[in-house]
């Protein structure tokens, strides 16, 4: 059996704690009482939203938080952490996702992202804590055959080298729990995360040209891109546009405090959807976001992107039964606080 710890005992590392989904997770563990360690090596994440992060949460709170810049495949980093810290939990965020740029560069995507996975679960296990939760994603459903996505849906082969990384990872994962009965593994696997913390202090930041479509519609709005470029308006959808479970990102951060809370004291592996369970288009997501910001957003419709599936979304009533985890917010307040963040820090981090 894990060890069951009371929360105010539990100190949990964060690999990625910097990052989008890391950083707001951080900031609901910190006032959930848990001790917090992050370790990130700042490829894709500002150091500035640490003190983000103090802010919101307080003195108190922030003296349970301590930082290392480093990345996750340096071992003797990794070492060192464990060593200095007694890290009870571990939440493995860390890794490369951008799904076009992985299909350019498997090797980058492959040895970072599996590779830092295997690095931290040998120290992990060379310092006796076997807890893990992974930071998986709806995309190893691929192409679905029937919605909403339950746990039970069939796992698809990936289409782009990032999907295959979650798709494997979640593999080895399950593989230690069969090698070893005292692991603990729980994979969650989110759909599409969006939105900011509510105070506008932590958001979305990514790096260069947007991925993804919310940043893209929210740095359209500001100005910084001209017009939304929609990928296909012929899919088999109410509106031809791609349909997606978008779901808050506060939502998400809550989630894995719930996922923590349940795994206390068990072992085994266990999936778990994050997701809302409604399904929204492209075309209903710039409209909520134009209703958000109080002005039209202009888009063009453009080819589909290759790899893109038409439809997604979750049916989430297995974390609503076992872990008492249910999303709380709508699409409104996802472009809200979206809005908010994207309005009061238009270079994100980058004052
Ligand atoms: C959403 C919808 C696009 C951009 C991926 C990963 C997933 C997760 C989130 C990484 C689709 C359309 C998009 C744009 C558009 N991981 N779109 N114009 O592809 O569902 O999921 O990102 O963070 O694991 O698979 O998210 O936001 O890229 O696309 O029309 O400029 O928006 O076609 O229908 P996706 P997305």
């Amino acid at each position: 059996m894990a060890q069951e710890l009371a929360v105010q005992d539990t100190c949990v590392l964060v690999t990625g704690g910097a990052g989008f989904i890391g950083s707001h997770t951080v900031v609901e563990l910190l006032q959930g009482g848990y001790a917090v360690v992050i370790v990130d090596d700042l490829s894709n994440a500002s150091v500035k939203v640490l003190d983000r992060i103090k802010t919101i949460v307080g003195d108190e709170a922030a003296n349970r938080l301590s930082f290392y810049e480093a990345d996750v495949n340096d071992r003797a980093a990794l070492e060192k952490i464990f060593s200095e810290n007694k890290i009870d939990r571990v939440i493995h965020f860390a890794g490369f996702k951008a799904v076009g740029e992985s299909v350019s560069k498997p090797i980058e995507y492959y040895s970072n992202n599996i590779g830092n996975t295997l690095t931290l679960v040998d120290v992990m296990r060379n310092h006796g804590c076997k807890s893990i939760i992974f930071s998986s994603s709806a995309t190893v459903y691929g192409d679905p055959d029937s919605l909403p996505l339950t746990e039970e849906s069939p796992k698809k082969p990936a289409t782009n080298p990032y999907g295959w990384t979650k798709w494997m990872i979640e593999q080895i994962l399950s593989d230690l729990t069969v090698a070893d009965p005292e692991w603990d593994v729980v994979l969650l696997r989110y759909f599409n995360p969006i939105g900011a913390h509510p105070s506008g202090l932590m958001g979305e930041d990514p790096k260069g040209i947007p991925n993804n479509l919310l940043p893209y519609v929210a740095q359209t709005a500001i100005g910084k891109r001209s017009e939304v470029h929609v990928f296909g308006d012929d899919y088999p959808t109410p509106d031809g546009t791609g349909v997606r479970d978008y779901i808050h990102v506060m939502d998400l951060a809550s989630g894995h405090v719930a996922a923590l809370a349940w795994m206390n004291g068990k072992t085994g592996v266990e999936i778990f959807n994050l997701g809302t369970g409604k399904g929204t288009s492209v075309l209903e997501i710039i409209k909520a976001f134009s209703d958000a910001c109080g002005h039209e957003v202009p888009y063009v419709i453009d080819p589909r992107r290759a790899g893109d599936v038409a439809e997604n979304y979750a049916d989430c009533s297995k974390a609503e039964h076992e872990m008492g985890w249910k999303a709380q917010y709508g699409i409104a307040e996802m472009c809200r606080d979206s809005w908010n963040w994207q309005s009061h820090n238009p270079n994100g981090y980058n004052e």
